[in-house]
């Protein structure tokens, strides 16, 4: 029987690339985002092209009821792929940013991505098997003045998705964080800054960084940073950052803050 896996921000991007790519590996497929015709027409061909089954969810997933009806699909289906990838990033400073588009950030990459994890789980763990793909950033563990919200947000898909790797560890379930740099997309659009500002050599295409992240996950990985060339970067990282957590636990104020 064929697997299926369900996409959530496949009108585009790096969703619309891990579409093409599932379907080639004979994935079925569940495609979700708020612009039905671009769902539809990506369905059409994959159908054509690919002979997979293709269902399309218009949703507005930083809404109650876009959020609740993936949320359904995901119980009342088996899914055994979901890639947590829909996502926006104003690029603005935090007094210049709506109280909407901080909402609407906040929902779309936090809470949805958090409902879907849950609503996916159960499911997976039941069946001693499946996988979940959260698309983080490299900002995850850099804020700009320009991206105090949305690195925020990424960091938390980073901390999250390393939290539920251990939760499932031992339940045949992956967790795979995978942290884009910079890709050509439609993003920058979406965020309100042609990307002609950017410097595009330290651009990758989407096909790139989806091929990269599907290689990395063909590898089990857990964590994937398909720009980063030099791995021992990441591995000095994530050793700091145990050593620091280590070095917090010892139930005393460091001598430093001693009284004078
Ligand atoms: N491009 C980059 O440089 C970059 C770097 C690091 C991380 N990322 C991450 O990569 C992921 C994919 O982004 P992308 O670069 O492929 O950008 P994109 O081309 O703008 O794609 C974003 C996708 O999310 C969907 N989406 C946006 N708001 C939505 C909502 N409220 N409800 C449902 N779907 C919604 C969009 O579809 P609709 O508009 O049709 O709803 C679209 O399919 C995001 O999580 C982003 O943070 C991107």
């Amino acid at each position: 029987m064929s697997k299926t896996a369900l996409i959530t921000g496949a009108s585009s991007g790096i969703g619309a690339v891990y579409a093409q790519r599932l379907a080639a590996r004979g994935y079925d497929l569940v495609l979700v985002a708020r612009r039905a015709d671009r769902l539809s027409d990506l369905a059409a061909r994959l159908q054509q092209d690919r002979s997979v089954s293709v269902r399309t969810i218009a949703a507005d997933l930083s809404a109650e009821t876009g959020m609740s009806s993936v949320e359904t699909a995901l119980r009342d289906q088996q899914i055994d792929l979901l890639i947590n990838n829909a996502g926006m990033g104003p690029i603005s400073s935090t007094a210049d940013l709506s109280d909407e588009a901080t909402a609407q950030t906040l929902a779309l990459n936090i809470t949805a991505l958090t409902r879907l994890t849950r609503a996916a789980l159960p499911g997976m763990r039941t069946r001693k098997s499946g996988t979940i793909v959260n698309i983080g950033s490299v900002l995850a563990f850099h804020a700009l003045p320009v991206t105090s919200l949305y690195s925020a947000t990424k960091a938390f898909v980073l901390t999250y998705s390393r939290g539920i790797q251990q939760e499932v560890a031992a339940d045949g379930v992956h967790v795979q964080a995978v942290l884009p740099a910079g890709t050509i997309t439609e993003f920058y659009d979406a965020a309100g800054v042609s990307i002609d500002n950017f410097d595009k050599s330290v651009f990758m295409t989407a096909e790139q960084l989806v091929d990269a992240a599907l290689a990395g996950l063909d590898r089990g990985e857990e964590v994937t940073l398909p720009s980063v060339h030099d791995l021992d970067l990441w591995n000095t990282y994530d050793t700091a950052r145990q050593n620091l957590f280590g070095g917090t636990q010892n139930g005393s104020p460091a001598s430093r803050y001693a009284a004078a």
